[in-house]
């Protein structure tokens, strides 16, 4: 049976490094799902997850190119971003995703992490980890992860 933990984040800094623990742990083959409205967080998580791989360069929402590839120490970040895929429809279809690669990534070596990954949810392995991001005032913010 899966649980559900929430954890509040009062500040960007509260996420930041709630994403930076997180990505302390990670390893090859982790795949990241961020679902949320637009403005929750996802983005703000992905640049602290990548401050705990130590990755230098500056990481910016991925919308208009769909994905991103950063060099972490020991792991490289793939960042997705669906949005711009499915704005219109709210839903992906397979082939849409085969076409842009995006099977292609999930399972290699390195950590996958996709914004509105919720459109995409009939493809994504059994294996990922769900978060979910929600505004709760102008600051503050609560993160929803599954646990198995
Ligand atoms: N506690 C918080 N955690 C994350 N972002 C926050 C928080 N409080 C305010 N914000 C703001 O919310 C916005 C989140 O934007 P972004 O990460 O781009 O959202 P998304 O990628 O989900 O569309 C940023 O402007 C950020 O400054
Ligand atoms: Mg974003």
């Amino acid at each position: 049976m899966s649980r559900m933990i929430t954890t509040v984040c009062n500040t960007i800094l509260d996420t930041i490094n709630f994403a930076a623990t997180m990505a302390k742990t990670a390893k090859n083959g982790d795949i990241i799902c961020l679902s949320g409205d637009l403005g929750a967080g996802k983005t703000v998580f992905a640049q602290g997850f990548a401050q705990g791989l130590k990755i230098s360069q500056q990481v910016n929402s991925p919308t208009f190119t769909l994905l991103r590839e950063y060099t972490g120490e020991t792991l490289t970040l793939y960042h997705f971003d669906l949005y711009r895929l499915c704005e219109t429809t709210n839903k992906l279809d397979y082939d849409t995703l085969e076409n842009i690669g995006f099977f292609d990534y999930l399972g290699i070596d390195g950590v996958c992490l996709i914004e509105w990954a919720e459109f995409a949810k009939d493809f994504i392995p059994k294996n990922a980890q769900w978060l979910n991001i929600t505004v709760t005032t102008n600051q503050a913010r609560e993160i929803q992860q599954l646990k198995p």
